[in-house]
């Protein structure tokens, strides 16, 4: 879709301080969206500017504070989102992080707060947008999955348990809303090269009195070497950029090597096979 077809349409993003809503907010600002750039702290929007200055497409930009966790903010974003502009085309449901660790370890605190943010965060912000697509007759929504959407591995319980919630109700959500005409999307990315692994689990402290010590460690072993080889998220932002253009979208688009081989593994492989593949790979970090 060039420009002109998207001139006065709007494209409301979750997360835009940096990694992939960053990425995408100047994408589909490129694309001639009016590009609603929510973030829950503003304070934090120096990056996202620059780099719309730098593409030519600041003017595309609006800032706004949304917390997905906070339905106050959740609902007043997008009050004044319709209130300025009549309508929202495109919903990139992005926020989240990563909590990691052994499950019997994981506090019952950080297992709400995983869920909350990618969630039930995502639940509100999609709720609060439904009945304007609804009504519009039009709209498109895409949920930021990831690899831990298709499997789960050890060590990613939390993480991979709200990303499997938001497939099914992603799943679902498809089939309610496409008599209404709104599309419903999955990107599912492997490893790419943003910020979340240090803001969540680069940080974890492996106790050294721990009876899962040990495999922690090698999942932690892993997941930095994953992260540090892992590649450019642009590819994440300008496949988002493509699947706005697709009248009839797929419901699942993984995106990176782990999220391809997997999709076909499960498709083609007994489960017990493909643990022992995972098993392999973390051993081979060692
Ligand atoms: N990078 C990967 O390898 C990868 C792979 C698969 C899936 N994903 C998914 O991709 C999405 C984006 O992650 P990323 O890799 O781009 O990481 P990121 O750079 O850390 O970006 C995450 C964004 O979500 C925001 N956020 C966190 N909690 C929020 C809340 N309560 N309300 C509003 N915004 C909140 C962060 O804001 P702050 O700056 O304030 O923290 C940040 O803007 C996530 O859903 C993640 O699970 C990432």
């Amino acid at each position: 879709m060039n420009s002109s077809h998207t001139s006065g349409r709007t494209a409301l993003v979750t997360g835009t301080s940096s990694g992939f809503g960053l990425l995408t907010a100047v994408t589909l600002a490129g694309k001639g969206y009016q590009v609603i750039a929510t973030m829950r702290d503003l304070s934090r929007k120096n990056e996202l500017l620059s780099q719309a200055e730098q593409a030519g497409v600041h003017k595309q930009i609006h800032l706004m504070t949304m917390d997905v966790t906070d339905s106050v903010s959740v609902q007043s974003a997008v009050a004044s989102i319709t209130e300025a502009y009549g309508r929202i085309d495109v919903l990139v449901n992005n926020a989240g992080f990563a909590v990691g660790g052994f499950i019997e370890e994981v506090s019952m605190e950080e297992w709400r707060r995983q869920m909350e943010t990618n969630f039930f965060g995502l639940v509100a912000v999609t709720k609060a947008v439904l009945p304007v697509m609804r009504e519009q007759r039009e709209g498109l929504i895409i949920n930021v999955s990831s690899v831990s959407g298709l499997s789960g591995f050890p060590g990613y319980g939390p993480y991979a348990a709200s990303k499997w919630a938001v497939e099914g109700f992603s799943e679902s959500l498809r089939q309610e809303m496409s008599p209404f005409g709104v599309r419903v999307v999955l990107v599912e990315p492997g490893s790419f090269r943003t910020p979340i692994w240090e803001k969540g689990i680069g940080g974890i402290q492996v106790n050294e009195a721990s009876p899962y010590k040990e495999k922690l460690e090698e999942v932690l072993r892993y997941s930095r070497r994953t992260a540090e080889t892992a590649p450019d998220p642009r590819q994440v932002a300008d496949l988002i950029g493509r699947i706005t253009a697709i009248s009839a979208p797929k419901l699942r688009y993984p995106v990176g090597k782990g999220s391809r081989m997997l999709m076909i593994g499960k498709a083609l492989l007994p489960w017990k096979m493909l643990e022992r593949i995972i098993a392999r790979g973390l051993k081979g970090a060692n």
